[in-house]
């Protein structure tokens, strides 16, 4: 089994496959390059995708193959949608639209204070029908919970409930935050770290993931 419900939380759910966990060590070496952060995000992305999307709802449709006719399976309803919170989000939408190029794209800008670690929101755009959608919402970090927690405030807000959370390392108190406002939400995870340390950080974690990916410290 390569994805494990998490025994404490019901809607947790961590990645075990071997080639994200081999990936996501690199990933959280500190001698990692801004290069191989980037492409590492992607691709841990996508095996985390794959099992997040296993849910998706399907429907039998007739087709036509070279030698006769028959009933297949084929995703039914409209596209979903893929919701980055900027910054650290963004690589993780090429991961999403790899396994699924048409799904639509949202964006929610969001940034923690350094002091207080609350969020604050620059930017919220919805593709349109997002209500009708299944919805993505992608950060590869889950610290103290505030950002993930405001951010499906404001998807309920806009009548917008179909909700998956996906992020690469979460701590058990963001887990815990997020779960407690929002207990309809499933998460897909590749670690359920240890904790936070005095600057909000995750531990062991892999440092500040907007910077690692951006080269901005
Ligand atoms: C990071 C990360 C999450 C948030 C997690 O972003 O990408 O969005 O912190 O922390 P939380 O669970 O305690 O809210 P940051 O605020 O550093 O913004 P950035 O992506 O623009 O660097
Ligand atoms: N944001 C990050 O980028 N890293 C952490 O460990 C916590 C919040």
């Amino acid at each position: 089994m390569t994805c494990q419900q998490h025994t404490h939380y019901e809607n947790l759910h961590q990645v075990t496959h071997p080639l994200l966990q081999h990936k996501l060590s690199l990933l959280r070496d500190k001698d990692t390059s801004c290069k191989s952060f980037r492409a590492l995000v992607f691709e841990i992305t996508v095996l985390l995708a794959y099992e997040a999307t296993k849910n998706l709802a399907m429907e039998s449709k007739i087709i036509q193959t070279p030698i006769k006719e028959m009933q297949t399976p084929v995703l039914a309803g409209k596209k979903a949608v893929v919701l980055p919170i900027l910054r650290a989000g963004i690589p993780m939408v090429d991961a999403f639209l790899t396994l699924m190029p048409s799904a639509r794209v949202g964006h929610i800008g969001l940034y923690r204070d350094e002091e207080t670690f609350e969020p604050h929101c620059y930017y919220f755009k919805m593709p349109k029908n997002s209500e009708d959608r299944q919805v993505f919402v992608c950060d590869p970090m889950l610290a103290t919970g505030g950002s993930a927690v405001e951010t499906i405030n404001r998807l309920k807000q806009a009548h917008i409930h179909n909700l998956v959370f996906i992020c690469i390392v979460a701590a058990p108190i963001g887990v815990e935050n997020l779960l407690g406002h929002h207990p309809d939400v499933t998460i897909y995870t590749a670690s359920l770290d240890e904790g936070l340390n005095a600057q909000g950080y995750i531990v062991p974690g892999l440092g500040d993931a907007g910077d690692r990916l951006f080269g901005t410290k």
